[in-house]
Protein backbone atom coordinates (compact mmCIF):
# COMPACT_ATOMS: atom_id res chain seq x y z
CA UNK A 1 0.00 0.00 0.00
CA UNK A 2 2.63 2.54 0.53
CA UNK A 3 4.52 1.50 -2.14
CA UNK A 4 1.28 1.97 -4.07
CA UNK A 5 1.33 4.79 -2.62
CA UNK A 6 4.28 6.40 -3.65
CA UNK A 7 4.71 5.06 -6.93
CA UNK A 8 1.03 7.08 -7.65
CA UNK A 9 2.38 10.23 -6.04
CA UNK A 10 5.69 10.04 -8.28
CA UNK A 11 4.06 9.26 -11.61
CA UNK A 12 1.26 12.06 -11.44
CA UNK A 13 3.80 14.45 -9.74
CA UNK A 14 5.98 13.86 -12.45
CA UNK A 15 3.77 14.38 -15.14
CA UNK A 16 2.26 17.58 -13.39
CA UNK A 17 5.26 19.14 -13.42
CA UNK A 18 6.49 18.07 -16.49
CA UNK A 19 2.96 19.47 -17.94
CA UNK A 20 3.35 23.13 -15.97
CA UNK A 21 6.26 23.29 -17.16
CA UNK A 22 5.71 22.91 -20.90
CA UNK A 23 2.69 24.48 -21.41
CA UNK A 24 4.04 27.92 -19.74
CA UNK A 25 7.15 27.81 -22.03
CA UNK A 26 5.00 27.01 -25.03
CA UNK A 27 3.39 30.00 -26.06
CA UNK A 28 6.84 32.40 -25.19
CA UNK A 29 8.83 29.87 -28.31
CA UNK A 30 5.54 28.70 -30.83
CA UNK A 31 3.14 31.89 -30.83
CA UNK A 32 6.00 34.62 -32.19
CA UNK A 33 6.19 37.76 -30.80
CA UNK A 34 3.85 39.08 -27.95
CA UNK A 35 2.67 42.39 -29.81
CA UNK A 36 1.72 40.02 -32.73
CA UNK A 37 -0.65 38.34 -30.79
CA UNK A 38 -3.89 38.88 -32.50
CA UNK A 39 -7.50 37.26 -32.01
CA UNK A 40 -6.41 33.33 -32.63
CA UNK A 41 -3.67 33.76 -30.13
CA UNK A 42 -5.57 35.46 -27.24
CA UNK A 43 -8.34 32.27 -28.48
CA UNK A 44 -5.53 29.59 -27.79
CA UNK A 45 -4.26 31.38 -24.90
CA UNK A 46 -7.95 31.47 -23.25
CA UNK A 47 -7.89 27.38 -24.06
CA UNK A 48 -5.30 26.42 -22.61
CA UNK A 49 -5.23 28.03 -19.76
CA UNK A 50 -6.74 24.87 -17.79
CA UNK A 51 -3.89 22.92 -18.54
CA UNK A 52 -1.59 24.87 -15.87
CA UNK A 53 -4.32 25.59 -13.35
CA UNK A 54 -4.70 21.34 -13.58
CA UNK A 55 -1.45 20.82 -13.65
CA UNK A 56 -0.20 23.19 -10.54
CA UNK A 57 -3.26 21.63 -8.46
CA UNK A 58 -2.09 18.05 -9.15
CA UNK A 59 1.57 18.64 -8.66
CA UNK A 60 0.79 20.31 -5.15
CA UNK A 61 -1.53 17.35 -4.17
CA UNK A 62 0.40 14.51 -5.20
CA UNK A 63 3.72 16.32 -4.04
CA UNK A 64 2.15 16.33 -0.38
CA UNK A 65 1.27 12.88 -1.44
CA UNK A 66 4.91 12.26 -2.27
CA UNK A 67 6.00 13.66 1.07
CA UNK A 68 3.52 11.42 2.93
CA UNK A 69 4.50 8.20 1.42
CA UNK A 70 8.00 9.35 2.14
CA UNK A 71 7.75 10.05 5.68
CA UNK A 72 5.58 6.70 6.28
CA UNK A 73 8.62 4.97 4.28
CA UNK A 74 10.95 6.43 7.14
CA UNK A 75 8.33 5.86 9.98
CA UNK A 76 7.18 2.53 8.71
CA UNK A 77 3.93 3.22 9.45
CA UNK A 78 1.33 6.13 7.32
CA UNK A 79 -0.79 6.89 11.06
CA UNK A 80 2.74 7.31 12.73
CA UNK A 81 3.76 9.80 9.64
CA UNK A 82 1.02 11.62 9.54
CA UNK A 83 1.45 12.77 13.20
CA UNK A 84 2.36 16.29 14.06
CA UNK A 85 5.92 15.63 15.58
CA UNK A 86 7.01 12.88 12.53
CA UNK A 87 6.06 15.55 9.86
CA UNK A 88 7.67 18.60 11.51
CA UNK A 89 10.84 16.35 12.32
CA UNK A 90 11.14 15.48 8.79
CA UNK A 91 10.49 18.92 7.14
CA UNK A 92 13.33 19.75 10.24
CA UNK A 93 15.88 17.04 9.96
CA UNK A 94 15.98 16.15 6.61
CA UNK A 95 17.59 18.01 2.93
CA UNK A 96 14.29 16.33 1.70
CA UNK A 97 11.86 18.94 4.15
CA UNK A 98 12.45 22.44 2.75
CA UNK A 99 13.48 21.19 -0.61
CA UNK A 100 9.95 20.06 -1.39
CA UNK A 101 8.96 23.56 0.70
CA UNK A 102 10.31 25.14 -1.62
CA UNK A 103 9.21 23.26 -5.03
CA UNK A 104 5.97 23.57 -3.79
CA UNK A 105 5.86 27.37 -2.86
CA UNK A 106 7.22 27.92 -7.06
CA UNK A 107 4.42 25.46 -7.86
CA UNK A 108 2.04 27.93 -6.21
CA UNK A 109 3.81 30.93 -7.38
CA UNK A 110 3.22 29.74 -11.26
CA UNK A 111 0.09 29.01 -10.74
CA UNK A 112 -1.30 32.57 -9.43
CA UNK A 113 0.13 34.00 -12.63
CA UNK A 114 -2.81 32.26 -14.46
CA UNK A 115 -5.38 34.80 -13.95
CA UNK A 116 -3.17 37.52 -16.06
CA UNK A 117 -2.29 35.34 -18.73
CA UNK A 118 -2.00 36.13 -22.04
CA UNK A 119 0.22 39.07 -20.48
CA UNK A 120 3.60 37.84 -21.37
CA UNK A 121 4.96 39.01 -17.79
CA UNK A 122 2.80 36.86 -16.09
CA UNK A 123 3.82 33.80 -18.50
CA UNK A 124 7.24 34.25 -18.10
CA UNK A 125 6.73 34.01 -14.46
CA UNK A 126 5.20 30.71 -14.68
CA UNK A 127 7.82 29.49 -16.81
CA UNK A 128 10.47 30.86 -14.28
CA UNK A 129 8.84 29.57 -11.17
CA UNK A 130 7.70 25.92 -12.85
CA UNK A 131 11.42 25.58 -14.28
CA UNK A 132 12.85 26.06 -11.08
CA UNK A 133 10.53 23.38 -8.89
CA UNK A 134 10.94 21.02 -11.97
CA UNK A 135 14.70 21.36 -11.65
CA UNK A 136 14.81 21.06 -8.22
CA UNK A 137 13.41 17.81 -8.45
CA UNK A 138 16.54 16.35 -8.95
CA UNK A 139 17.45 16.93 -5.50
CA UNK A 140 15.09 14.29 -4.44
CA UNK A 141 16.32 11.32 -6.86
CA UNK A 142 19.39 8.75 -6.70
CA UNK A 143 21.53 12.12 -8.30
CA UNK A 144 21.65 13.17 -4.60
CA UNK A 145 23.36 10.32 -3.47
CA UNK A 146 26.14 10.14 -5.97
CA UNK A 147 29.55 9.91 -4.06
CA UNK A 148 32.11 12.68 -4.71
CA UNK A 149 30.00 13.78 -8.99
CA UNK A 150 26.25 14.48 -6.85
CA UNK A 151 26.78 18.14 -8.30
CA UNK A 152 27.35 17.05 -11.77
CA UNK A 153 25.07 14.01 -11.93
CA UNK A 154 22.00 16.49 -10.35
CA UNK A 155 22.75 18.65 -12.93
CA UNK A 156 23.27 16.36 -15.69
CA UNK A 157 19.42 15.03 -14.08
CA UNK A 158 18.00 18.57 -14.06
CA UNK A 159 18.99 18.65 -17.32
CA UNK A 160 16.75 16.07 -18.64
CA UNK A 161 13.86 16.88 -16.00
CA UNK A 162 13.90 20.24 -18.14
CA UNK A 163 14.24 18.73 -21.76
CA UNK A 164 11.54 15.93 -20.80
CA UNK A 165 8.81 19.01 -19.52
CA UNK A 166 10.19 20.72 -23.03
CA UNK A 167 8.95 17.63 -25.41
CA UNK A 168 5.99 16.01 -23.15
CA UNK A 169 4.72 19.49 -21.38
CA UNK A 170 4.24 20.95 -24.83
CA UNK A 171 2.55 18.04 -26.92
CA UNK A 172 -1.38 18.87 -25.03
CA UNK A 173 -1.09 22.42 -25.93
CA UNK A 174 0.21 22.16 -29.61
CA UNK A 175 -2.88 19.34 -29.95
CA UNK A 176 -4.74 22.51 -28.72
CA UNK A 177 -3.38 25.00 -31.43
CA UNK A 178 -3.92 22.94 -34.24
CA UNK A 179 -7.37 22.48 -33.47
CA UNK A 180 -7.28 26.47 -32.38
CA UNK A 181 -5.58 27.79 -35.76
CA UNK A 182 -7.44 27.62 -38.92
CA UNK A 183 -5.02 28.89 -41.67
CA UNK A 184 -2.61 25.96 -42.71
CA UNK A 185 0.10 28.64 -43.10
CA UNK A 186 -0.15 29.43 -38.88
CA UNK A 187 -0.71 25.65 -38.30
CA UNK A 188 2.80 25.24 -39.93
CA UNK A 189 4.53 27.83 -38.47
CA UNK A 190 3.92 26.63 -34.82
CA UNK A 191 4.50 22.91 -35.79
CA UNK A 192 7.80 24.52 -37.61
CA UNK A 193 9.11 26.18 -33.91
CA UNK A 194 8.02 23.18 -31.74
CA UNK A 195 9.88 21.06 -33.96
CA UNK A 196 13.17 23.03 -33.58
CA UNK A 197 13.08 23.08 -30.10
CA UNK A 198 11.85 19.12 -29.85
CA UNK A 199 15.30 18.62 -31.34
CA UNK A 200 17.08 20.32 -28.40
CA UNK A 201 14.83 18.37 -25.86
CA UNK A 202 15.36 15.15 -27.73
CA UNK A 203 19.71 15.44 -27.72
CA UNK A 204 19.06 17.15 -24.42
CA UNK A 205 17.53 13.95 -23.04
CA UNK A 206 19.84 11.21 -24.90
CA UNK A 207 22.90 13.07 -23.39
CA UNK A 208 21.84 13.68 -20.21
CA UNK A 209 20.23 9.78 -20.10
CA UNK A 210 23.66 8.47 -20.91
CA UNK A 211 25.05 11.16 -18.23
CA UNK A 212 22.74 9.57 -15.57
CA UNK A 213 22.79 5.85 -16.71
CA UNK A 214 26.99 6.19 -16.39
CA UNK A 215 26.74 7.02 -12.81
CA UNK A 216 23.55 4.53 -12.18
CA UNK A 217 24.69 1.69 -13.77
CA UNK A 218 28.26 -0.34 -13.34
CA UNK A 219 28.39 -1.65 -17.17
CA UNK A 220 25.76 -1.62 -19.89
CA UNK A 221 25.53 -5.35 -19.48
CA UNK A 222 23.08 -4.28 -16.35
CA UNK A 223 20.39 -3.12 -18.60
CA UNK A 224 20.02 -6.98 -19.17
CA UNK A 225 21.37 -8.84 -16.41
CA UNK A 226 19.34 -6.54 -12.89
CA UNK A 227 15.75 -5.56 -12.75
CA UNK A 228 16.90 -1.74 -12.65
CA UNK A 229 18.26 -2.18 -15.68
CA UNK A 230 15.11 -3.79 -16.96
CA UNK A 231 12.98 -1.08 -16.28
CA UNK A 232 15.31 1.22 -17.73
CA UNK A 233 14.90 -0.88 -20.79
CA UNK A 234 11.70 -1.10 -21.23
CA UNK A 235 11.72 3.24 -20.87
CA UNK A 236 14.41 3.25 -23.76
CA UNK A 237 12.11 1.25 -25.86
CA UNK A 238 9.12 3.28 -25.11
CA UNK A 239 11.70 6.33 -25.90
CA UNK A 240 12.36 4.70 -29.57
CA UNK A 241 8.82 4.43 -30.44
CA UNK A 242 8.31 8.06 -29.87
CA UNK A 243 10.99 9.09 -31.94
CA UNK A 244 9.93 7.15 -34.45
CA UNK A 245 6.52 8.82 -34.41
CA UNK A 246 8.29 12.17 -33.82
CA UNK A 247 10.36 11.63 -37.20
CA UNK A 248 7.33 10.50 -39.01
CA UNK A 249 5.04 13.76 -37.74
CA UNK A 250 8.48 16.08 -38.81
CA UNK A 251 9.12 14.30 -41.95
CA UNK A 252 6.22 12.71 -43.45
CA UNK A 253 3.26 15.00 -41.59
CA UNK A 254 3.69 18.24 -40.99
CA UNK A 255 5.44 19.01 -44.20
CA UNK A 256 1.79 18.07 -45.60
CA UNK A 257 -0.10 20.03 -43.42
CA UNK A 258 -0.03 23.51 -45.00
CA UNK A 259 -0.66 21.73 -48.61
CA UNK A 260 -4.39 20.48 -50.43
CA UNK A 261 -5.76 18.02 -47.73
CA UNK A 262 -4.84 20.38 -44.62
CA UNK A 263 -7.35 19.24 -42.61
CA UNK A 264 -6.85 15.17 -43.28
CA UNK A 265 -3.21 15.62 -42.51
CA UNK A 266 -4.00 18.25 -39.47
CA UNK A 267 -6.13 15.40 -37.84
CA UNK A 268 -3.32 12.51 -38.84
CA UNK A 269 -1.45 14.75 -36.78
CA UNK A 270 -3.31 15.12 -33.88
CA UNK A 271 -3.85 11.22 -33.79
CA UNK A 272 -0.24 10.56 -34.27
CA UNK A 273 0.37 13.50 -31.05
CA UNK A 274 -2.16 11.48 -28.52
CA UNK A 275 -0.06 8.31 -29.43
CA UNK A 276 2.68 10.07 -28.55
CA UNK A 277 1.20 11.36 -25.74
CA UNK A 278 0.39 7.93 -24.62
CA UNK A 279 3.41 6.59 -24.87
CA UNK A 280 5.16 9.58 -22.85
CA UNK A 281 2.61 8.95 -19.67
CA UNK A 282 3.90 4.84 -20.01
CA UNK A 283 7.88 6.19 -19.86
CA UNK A 284 6.76 8.33 -16.88
CA UNK A 285 5.25 5.40 -14.93
CA UNK A 286 8.28 3.40 -16.06
CA UNK A 287 10.72 6.43 -14.39
CA UNK A 288 8.28 6.31 -10.92
CA UNK A 289 9.56 2.72 -11.01
CA UNK A 290 12.90 2.96 -11.35
CA UNK A 291 13.37 6.10 -8.63
CA UNK A 292 11.98 3.45 -5.79
CA UNK A 293 14.19 0.77 -7.02
CA UNK A 294 17.99 0.23 -6.13
CA UNK A 295 20.37 1.24 -9.37
CA UNK A 296 23.23 -1.50 -10.00
CA UNK A 297 25.82 1.81 -9.55
CA UNK A 298 24.67 3.88 -6.88
CA UNK A 299 26.50 5.09 -3.94
C1 LIG B 1 11.12 11.07 -23.69
C2 LIG B 1 12.29 10.77 -23.18
C3 LIG B 1 12.60 10.78 -21.70
C4 LIG B 1 11.89 11.29 -20.65
C5 LIG B 1 10.55 11.97 -20.67
C6 LIG B 1 12.65 11.03 -19.44
C7 LIG B 1 12.25 11.41 -18.17
C8 LIG B 1 12.97 11.15 -17.01
C9 LIG B 1 12.58 11.60 -15.68
C10 LIG B 1 11.35 12.42 -15.34
C11 LIG B 1 13.51 11.11 -14.80
C12 LIG B 1 13.51 11.24 -13.26
C13 LIG B 1 14.59 12.06 -12.78
C14 LIG B 1 14.65 12.04 -11.24
O1 LIG B 1 13.99 11.28 -10.55
O2 LIG B 1 15.44 12.82 -10.73
C15 LIG B 1 14.46 10.36 -15.58
C16 LIG B 1 15.52 9.71 -15.03
C17 LIG B 1 16.37 8.97 -15.78
N1 LIG B 1 16.45 8.86 -17.16
FE1 LIG B 1 15.16 9.64 -18.46
N2 LIG B 1 13.82 10.38 -19.77
C18 LIG B 1 13.83 10.22 -21.13
C19 LIG B 1 14.82 9.66 -21.90
C20 LIG B 1 15.89 9.01 -21.36
C21 LIG B 1 16.94 8.39 -22.16
C22 LIG B 1 17.01 8.41 -23.67
C23 LIG B 1 17.80 7.80 -21.26
C24 LIG B 1 19.06 7.01 -21.52
C25 LIG B 1 19.80 7.13 -22.58
C26 LIG B 1 17.30 8.07 -19.91
C27 LIG B 1 17.89 7.64 -18.74
C28 LIG B 1 17.47 8.00 -17.47
C29 LIG B 1 18.08 7.52 -16.23
C30 LIG B 1 19.25 6.54 -16.10
C31 LIG B 1 17.40 8.14 -15.17
C32 LIG B 1 17.67 8.02 -13.64
C33 LIG B 1 16.60 7.22 -13.02
C34 LIG B 1 16.81 7.18 -11.51
O3 LIG B 1 16.76 8.21 -10.84
O4 LIG B 1 16.99 6.09 -11.02
N3 LIG B 1 16.14 8.81 -20.01
N4 LIG B 1 14.11 10.41 -16.92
Amino acid sequence: MLEAGLLLSRFLHFTATLSLFGVSLFPLYALGRAGAWGGNEQRLLRRIKWIPIVGALTAIASGVGWFVFTAASMTGDLSLALNRESLYAILQGTDFGPLWIVRLLLVCAALLTVPWWPRRTAIWTAAIGSSLSLALLAGTGHARATQGWAGSHMAADSLHLLAAGLWLGALLPLAIALRTFSSPKRKSDVLKAFSRIGQIAVGLLFATGIANSFFLLTSPLDLIATSYGKVLSVKLMLFALMLGLAALNRFWITPRVPERDSALWTRRLGISIAIEQALGLLLLLAVAVLGAMEPPGAG
